[in-house]
């Protein structure tokens, strides 16, 4: 186990600080030594409050990204991160006069994520609460902000009273992180413009921090494994999720982890209001079986952690509660779910040149493409959009015929189309009956407490 403390093992002084400047901070880590307390707790102040330039903390991304960090270093990190900003306390909320159970999950990316979609309502209707902080879109994954963005009227740039009295009302919120480790909003940004989202202190420290801040007493991981994560071997998403799961007990937030296959997109529908829609079947009772599958594993984590029992939470899928839950969600946030979701303008679909099997799909491939049609950023603050995606009509091992629709890609703007099929090129292939079947390992590897 990594001992982390949550203050950070040496305290900092001005004087430790005096001397600092960006170029020395850079060059400590591009040489490959390790930061000190005060040169981290100065690096992140200053970036948050404008003194660290973007360039700067780009270059030191690069840095940390190339030479990693030790463990000291990544507690230190993430413990500045949170202090960037405020930590919420949500303990005194009461149902039932006692305390309400608040708990929430986070994914560390992946392709077709959508699960937090059907998670929160499922958790809700089985009576625990969930103050969610969530993200955008990030690299070649998709963020729950731009996806539930998509529904008319939607917000979640909401304030702290207003998520304490859904939290009360309703049971959950799910909101931009705003004054949460407002470190983790900057860098978060600037990382997703800067190829430096696939690095191991940078992901735990972005997680960690504004989980730990958003007031939830128990934490669910989702630590992505293969092709679709941003890292993609066993061993590292494993060491991913050790070291989360350390800072967030090091925190005094009880915090597990499921480590999960991301080799292939999650479900059909990859994008923003595609995979809402998605969603909304998997809410209706139906939808594809991965989906439901790490929906349901999840939310039994979830209440388990949280010390809920008594409902079963496939039931509440069945019955239509879950559904209830998400209406008053998107309600409460100004969403309209009456208002037709957006498609995007143009569509093109790809068709089987010849009959056979529908061999294994790169969730990569299928990322990289949905970006390219406009579902995520190439620039800072740039708006996605919300109809842009791909929907897969064939999944791996399905049976197909010549000729048949296999991906339908939508985006607003035409010109989009020849950078997402060469994304998708060479990333699935329909096999014939002398081609090995694919090889399709379990969705939940393993469980890590
Ligand atoms: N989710 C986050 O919040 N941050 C990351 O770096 C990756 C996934």
């Amino acid at each position: 186990m990594t001992q982390f403390t949550s203050e950070g093992a040496r305290g900092t002084s001005d004087k430790a600080q005096a001397h600092l400047d960006a170029p020395t901070v850079i060059r400590t880590k591009r040489d490959g030594r390790e930061l000190s307390d005060a040169a981290i707790d100065w690096v992140i102040d200053g970036y948050t409050h404008g003194r660290v330039h973007d360039e700067q903390m780009s270059a030191l991304l690069m840095a940390i990204f190339l030479r990693g960090m030790a463990p000291g270093e990544i507690a230190r990190w993430t413990a500045a991160m949170i202090g960037s900003g405020e930590r919420f306390d949500f303990t005194d909320l009461r149902r039932d006069g006692r305390p309400l159970a608040l708990v929430d999950k986070h994914s560390t990316g992946g392709v077709g994520d959508k699960i937090t979609i059907p998670l929160v309502p499922v958790v809700m209707a089985c009576g625990a609460a969930v103050p969610q902080a969530a993200g955008r879109g990030l690299g070649h994954t998709g963020g729950t902000l731009d996806k539930l963005e998509s529904i008319a009227g939607f917000t979640a740039e909401i304030s702290k009273s207003q998520i304490r009295e859904q939290l009360q009302g309703i049971g959950a919120a799910v909101f931009a992180a705003g004054d949460l480790a407002p470190a983790d909003r900057k860098i978060y940004a600037l990382r997703d413009v800067t190829a430096t989202t696939e690095s191991l202190p940078l992901i735990a420290s972005s997680v960690m921090s504004k989980k730990i801040a958003e007031g939830a007493r128990a934490l669910v991981l989702d630590s992505k494994v293969g092709r679709g994560a941003f890292l993609k071997t066993e061993d590292e998403s494993r060491e991913l999720a050790r070291t989360m799961v350390d800072l967030g007990t090091a925190h005094g937030v009880p915090t597990r982890a499921l480590l999960t296959d991301m080799n292939r997109p999650l479900g059909r529908a990859v994008g923003n209001a595609v995979e809402v829609a998605e969603s909304l079947d998997v809410l209706a009772g139906g939808g594809p079986e991965d989906v439901v599958e790490l929906t349901l594993a999840l939310a039994r984590e979830m209440l388990d952690a949280a010390g809920v029992g008594g409902t079963d939470p496939a039931q509440t899928l069945a019955d239509g509660t879950a559904m209830d839950c998400f209406r008053a969600l998107v309600a409460a946030q100004g969403g309209d779910l009456s208002h037709p979701l957006p498609v995007g303008a143009r569509s093109e679909t790809i068709t089987a040149a010849r009959g056979g099997t529908m061999g294994d799909i790169d969730a990569m491939a299928v990322g990289l493409a949905v970006w390219r049609l406009g579902a995520g950023r190439s620039a800072p603050g740039e708006q996605v959009q919300f109809g842009a995606g791909v929907v897969m009509h064939r999944r791996p091992g399905e049976p197909v015929a010549a000729g048949e629709a296999l991906f339908t890609l939508y985006t607003d703007t035409e010109e989009r189309f020849a950078g997402a099929m060469a994304e998708l090129d060479g990333g699935w292939q329909v096999l014939s009956a002398d081609d090995p079947k694919p090889e399709i390992g379990p969705l939940i590897i393993d469980r890590i407490t």
